[in-house]
């Protein structure tokens, strides 16, 4: 396997990028980064300051340091939200900037998130760009949160509907933003996990590393 491999793995919330990329980073023998995660610490220190996440937030990033990536409280919806608040800010953006670059470039790395390919690493020789529909990641987000299959059809859809809702605003608020938006590099190749299941994503991503890094 290449030396330094970088693997870009973008996508919108919940469409498998995460089980995807740590799978990936497994077979690849590569380390792994979810840089949603940072995202997510700087909203949660944010949120713990007393501070509203529209602020600026570019000194807090600055001020990031690993442990806060091991906390336990960084998906709460409410961190879902201030992430992708600051996540806009571009004072934000590049104070991570050189961490994932920094990251990636030591020993080569799987990395998830929205912008690696067209951002952090726009040469990485192998781009993958995961989708799903939007009630399919919004089912796969609601059984990852706890989600209760015995209640009832109309209790169950209806709560998979305000997942849904709360997904497809913060994929708006990420596509839309004027830094770093969520779009597909355009040489990313596309993997659709609406009927994969996660194996079969991995064999496909397999297939695709193998035939892009033959080609480099
Ligand atoms: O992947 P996630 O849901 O953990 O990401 C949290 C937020 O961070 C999401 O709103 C998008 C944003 N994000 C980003 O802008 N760029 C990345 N590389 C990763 C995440």
């Amino acid at each position: 396997m290449t030396v330094r491999l970088v693997v870009a793995v973008d996508g919108p919330a919940a469409a498998g990028k995460g089980t995807l990329a740590r799978a990936l980073a497994e077979a690849l023998g590569l380390p792994y980064l979810d840089t949603g995660l940072l995202y997510r610490a700087v909203g949660r220190r944010m949120l713990d300051a007393g501070l509203a996440a529209s602020e600026d937030a570019g000194p807090i990033a600055q001020a990031l340091v690993p442990a806060d990536l091991e906390r336990t409280d960084l998906r709460t919806p409410e961190v879902d939200r201030a992430a992708s608040l600051v996540a806009s800010q571009p004072a934000v953006r590049s104070a991570l900037l050189d961490f994932q670059r920094g990251f990636g470039a030591r020993h080569g790395a799987v990395l998830d998130g929205r912008d690696i390919g067209t951002v952090i690493f726009p040469d990485a020789p192998v781009k993958l760009f995961i989708t799903a529909s939007t009630r399919a990641r919004a089912e796969r987000r609601w059984r990852q949160i706890g989600g209760d299959v015995a209640l009832s059809e109309n209790v169950r859809i209806a709560a998979i509907e305000a997942v849904e809702a709360e997904l497809q605003a913060r994929d708006e608020a990420d596509s839309a933003r004027e830094v770093a938006p969520l779009r597909p590099a355009t040489d990313a190749v596309e993997i659709d996990t609406d009927q994969l299941d996660a194996q079969a994503v991995l064999q496909e991503a397999l297939r695709i590393v193998h035939e892009r890094t033959a080609e480099h």
